[in-house]
């Protein structure tokens, strides 16, 4: 049994299925914050995460441009979106973990640990939601190809952990808050009630996870005596490959406190 908080994260990596990872991951957070309750803690620990976590052999892993398009619209096609979404999902899982043994040599306040190991959590239940609503339509997490590179911007980024922050919770991340209103407009428009209510939860947690990257990413710059905006762009420009797509959820990405200076300078100038 895992007895550090980094090797209860190592457990969830290379746990390839993925029912069984979120079932790890969300029993682990428990674990945790009942440590954290009465003020204590389990200690962090060492361990060396894997460069890729595990997966199950199902999906198949395609380049983006190869993965077939159905029409948003369609039954099919609400299918497919789902099915994107868990995905997402099960990447966010292992996204959020490996960030903890992954830096350790970068000495973080309790706090850090706390938010991760919530994401991480909420991240298993919003897997979860998604799978069942598949299920829901006659399909399952496995049945159609999925995107491959999700990982790329963790590979990339495993030195160095404000480009790791501001790539993933404050660039990828952030995207999902652009994205899903629209998303739930669609399931809304199909009468689809439990993919609503799922996204609907998805969206008001995942602000949340954006928030703890502009947090953290905040608190690195200012340890360092570093202006947070010239380095985001310089971070984000070195580690995404690909301008940032406008429009943009500004509400709420204010909510995640990451104000338009971040993300406008990097409409169409990335390389
Ligand atoms: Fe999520
Ligand atoms: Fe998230």
């Amino acid at each position: 049994m895992p007895q550090t908080l980094a090797e209860m994260a190592v457990d969830v990596l290379t746990t390839a299925d993925g029912r069984e990872k979120t079932r790890k991951s969300r029993a682990y957070a428990a674990e945790w914050f009942a440590a954290r309750k009465d003020g204590g803690s389990l200690p962090i620990g060492q361990a060396q995460p894997p460069l890729r976590p595990s997966r199950p052999e199902q999906p198949g892993l395609l380049d983006p441009r190869d993965v077939p398009k159905r029409k948003p619209g369609s039954p099919q096609g609400r299918i497919a979106l789902l099915h994107a979404v868990a995905h997402i999902e099960l990447n966010a899982v292992d996204l959020h973990w490996d960030i903890i043994p992954r830096f350790t040599d970068t000495r973080m306040p309790v706090g850090f640990y706390d938010d991760w190991v919530k994401a991480a959590d909420e991240e298993s239940k919003h897997f979860k939601l998604m799978c069942d609503c598949l299920e829901e339509e006659g399909s399952h997490y496995g049945a159609l190809p999925a995107h491959a590179g999700m990982w790329q911007a963790a590979e990339d980024t495993r030195d160095d952990i404000m480009g790791r922050l501001a790539v993933v919770p404050m660039v990828l991340e952030a995207r999902g808050l652009d994205v899903t209103p629209n998303m739930i407009q669609l399931f809304k428009n199909a009468k689809a009630t439990s993919a609503v209510k799922a996204l609907e939860t998805i969206y008001a947690e995942e602000v949340s996870h954006v928030a703890y990257g502009s947090k953290w990413f905040h608190f690195l710059c200012g340890r360092d005596d570093v202006d947070p905006v010239p380095r985001f762009h310089e971070l984000v420009r070195k580690y995404f490959h690909g301008p940032l797509k406008p429009p943009f959820n500004e509400e709420k990405r204010a909510d995640a406190g990451m104000a338009p200076d971040f993300y406008w300078p990097l409409v169409e100038q990335s390389t």
